[in-house]
């Protein structure tokens, strides 16, 4: 057997998502293993889960550089340092630049709480909720320089019913994503994924 596929998840927030990936990897849902966390937010949960688990953190402020790409080459040395196979962004709410974006080109992902491209942005669930969409869902599309403009790579849709609130909304959305980025996170440990130009394939095991 080789060595594990060795990802870094960038995570600002609550962390439900890293938390998802890292029960995957635990359960043999995912074989690979999340080597760092990468946070812009000291206080953030998804700080302490890591600390939990016994996952390497690496915590930075932005405010404590002049230009993104400063902190940003400081990111790409400790993902280097740790020969990184995929960057999987969970609730990171900063964009990123070229200094990233083009060393992990395809090898970098991000899930959104909305079917891309309707809702990029802050408040996804929120959006779709105000505009009354009747169906809404999860978009996990690879990272470029845009906000949310990657190619897709895996979609689910979740519908929006007479009875749902903006929470059961909510609950259903992220219960959604904790099904899908552990199996496209495992898509992509297995070598499962092709990408042209935005034509993004899966292939059959
Ligand atoms: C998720 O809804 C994700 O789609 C979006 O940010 C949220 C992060 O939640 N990009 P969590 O920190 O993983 O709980």
């Amino acid at each position: 057997m080789g060595a594990k596929y060795r990802i870094a998840v960038f995570a600002s927030g609550n962390g439900s998502n890293f938390q998802n990936l890292l029960d995957a990897t635990r359960s043999g849902e995912l074989d690979a293993e999340i080597v760092l966390l990468v946070c812009d937010k000291p206080k953030a949960f998804v700080v302490e889960r890591a600390r939990q688990a016994g996952v390497e953190c690496y915590l930075f402020d932005p405010k404590a550089y002049a230009r993104r790409g400063d902190y940003e080459a400081e990111i790409a040395a400790e993902l280097d340092k740790r020969q990184i196979d995929l960057v999987v962004l969970a609730g990171y709410m900063r964009l990123l630049t070229s200094v990233l974006v083009e060393p992990y080109a395809g090898r970098m992902i991000n899930i959104h709480p909305s079917l891309l491209p309707a809702f990029p942005g802050k408040n996804a669930i929120g959006q779709a909720w105000e505009y009354g969409v009747k169906v809404t869902g999860v978009t996990v599309h690879l990272v470029d320089g845009g906000m949310d403009t990657g190619a897709v790579v895996a979609q689910a849709a979740v519908e929006i019913t007479a009875d749902d609130t903006l929470e059961t909304l909510e609950a259903k959305i992220h219960a959604t994503e904790g099904r899908l980025y552990p199996q496209v996170v495992s898509w992509f440990a297995k070598n499962r994924v092709r990408v042209e130009g935005r034509k993004v394939t899966i292939l059959s095991e």
